[in-house]
């Protein structure tokens, strides 16, 4: 069950904010374990349609395990196995060029933490991959190993918000000039003197979450996305996305509020900011207690949700 691969998070208030219409075509952008995609098909009714975009094998091998156990998800779905940044190309292939809503789930599935082979996790000692998509690209090693260090300092405090980005990353130069990075103990081992004792899992966790992201090319391929929903979605079409950390967050809000993602605002001649959306919730929505003691992992969830104008 899609239980097991991963808990959805916030996930009735999310599908709920897609406002799902009668015969509407939707989009779940990262398809993880097919949680969000499981309740947006429930409501989907007539000639409605949902496509379900991942670029992970695993997630696509955990959908066909599904399907052949006879839990599958039907003929109003189609599995798209693909980097969503290229939202746009992928429906048009299936002829399809406006959509009524968009769901995005951000980030890596408890799937991948839990996975004890593919390095996203400091928990278990594995080859330092952290690759979503392990069919090509560079992995965490090629990155540790190849980037000059001013490179690397910028990464881990851009995309994990470290103060001593300079000192590990300059740790890490002199670590791989005496042996190439190749294992996760390898790493956690550099960064465990740059740890805070009383929180040191989240200093850790913050310089995996850095690495993570330059692997997968998280925000550029988050801004690609963005950018493509101004002109996929329908008018009164729903922008729906959970994000799990500051970086993604600005990208998304800016987005909702500017219609780009730096938030240059332009305005009409009454100085009302234009944007090609409407916000429909102006706080965030956050998890309450119970869902954060029941799914940790949902702590740091932010949902966001615009309307296409
Ligand atoms: C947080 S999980 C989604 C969980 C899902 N909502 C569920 O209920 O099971 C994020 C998923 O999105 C995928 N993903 C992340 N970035 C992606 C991207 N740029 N393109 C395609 N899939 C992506 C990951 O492989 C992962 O399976």
């Amino acid at each position: 069950m899609a239980e097991d691969y991963h808990i959805p998070v916030l996930l009735h208030q999310s599908v709920d904010a897609l406002n799902i219409v009668a015969g509407g075509i939707y989009v779940d952008a990262t398809f993880g374990g097919g949680g969000h995609a499981r309740e947006i098909l429930k409501r989907i009714s007539g000639d409605g349609m949902l496509y379900g975009f991942d670029q992970d094998l695993e997630a696509y091998e955990h959908f066909l395990m599904e399907c052949e156990s006879g839990d599958g998800f039907g003929r109003a779905f189609q599995f798209v196995r693909s980097n969503f940044r290229f939202i746009t190309n992928f429906l048009k292939y299936y002829g399809v060029t406006a959509v009524d809503g968009i769901l995005a789930d951000l980030g890596v599935s408890s799937r991948h933490f839990d996975s004890q082979e593919r390095g996203f996790s400091f928990r278990y000692d594995a080859p330092l991959d952290m690759r979503m998509n392990s069919a090509g690209g560079q992995t965490a090693a090629d990155v540790l190993n190849s980037y000059d260090e001013r490179r690397l300092a910028d990464i881990f405090y851009l995309y994990g918000e470290m103060k001593n980005n300079r000192r590990v990353a300059e740790a890490i130069v002199k670590r791989r000039n005496l042996e190439p990075f190749q294992t996760v103990g390898q790493l956690t081992e550099v960064l465990t003197p740059f740890c805070k004792q009383q929180r040191a899992k989240k200093d850790m966790a913050k310089a995996f979450q850095a690495l993570r992201i330059e692997v997968n090319h998280e925000m550029e391929a988050l801004k690609e996305l963005l950018n493509s929903s101004v002109s996929l979605l329908k008018q009164g079409g729903r922008l729906v996305v959970i994000t799990y950390h500051s970086l993604e967050d600005r990208l998304v809000k800016n987005m909702m509020r500017t219609g780009n993602c730096e938030g240059r605002e332009e305005k009409d001649f009454y100085g009302n900011t234009l944007s090609p959306f409407l916000l429909v919730n102006r706080k965030v929505v956050t998890p309450d207690e119970e869902e954060m003691e029941k799914n940790p992992r949902s702590r740091s969830a932010k949902l966001r949700v615009a309307e296409r104008l």
